[in-house]
């Protein structure tokens, strides 16, 4: 793995395919013992988490159900406070147990969002599984089940993440070069 240029930034390799494998393998068998008998529904957070989520859900053993969902809180590389509304939430979410399948939580704001408008449809559980995490961005009060890697605040591209539209998708993750 080399680096990479995206527009006027140069991002050096960060975690491989075999890197996301082994989280895939660690996310997916947590969820399989935890909701084997729950029959779960995702809601997987658009754009981001599209490849995340794709390849987590053929791991998954047990049944389950997925819907798509977009939010959106960021530009460039900055995260902004602007949320936007949540589109594609068709189904009846009462009484189902929800994992929220999201690419990463930054500040925690898009999460916070969703969280408040998931459980205002009365679900029967709540659960947030996140392919990566930047706790030092993060300064809310609630829990995160499922976190594939927690990494520094540094800007990530690829496997679904984006810089201004472009890097979704490379086959692993890269990270900007400061
Ligand atoms: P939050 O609302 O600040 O937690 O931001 C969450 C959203 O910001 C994620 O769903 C991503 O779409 C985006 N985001 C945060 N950090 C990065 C990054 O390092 N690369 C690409 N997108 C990011
Ligand atoms: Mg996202």
């Amino acid at each position: 793995m080399e680096t990479i240029q995206i527009k006027d930034k140069i991002f050096r390799p960060y975690m491989s395919v075999e890197d996301i494998n082994e989280i895939l393998d660690s996310l997916s068998a947590q969820l399989n013992r935890d909701y084997a008998d729950k029959d779960p529904l995702l809601i997987i957070v658009l754009n981001g988490a599209f490849i995340f989520a794709a390849d987590l859900c053929k791991k998954l053993t047990i049944p389950c159900r997925l819907s798509l969902i977009k939010v959106s809180s960021y530009q460039g590389t900055e995260s902004t406070n602007q949320i936007s509304n949540l589109i594609g939430l068709k189904e009846s979410l009462k009484n189902e147990h929800i994992i929220i399948v999201e690419d990463i939580i930054d500040t925690g704001n898009t999460m916070e969002y969703l969280l408040k408008t998931v459980s205002s449809h009365q679900p029967a559980s709540m659960a947030i599984c996140s392919l990566l995490f930047k706790p030092n961005s993060f300064s809310k009060d609630y829990k995160i089940n499922y976190i594939g890697r927690s990494i520094p605040d540094d800007f990530v591209v690829g496997y679904g993440f984006d810089y201004d539209g472009y890097g979704r998708n490379l086959p692993c993750i890269y990270q900007l070069n400061a």
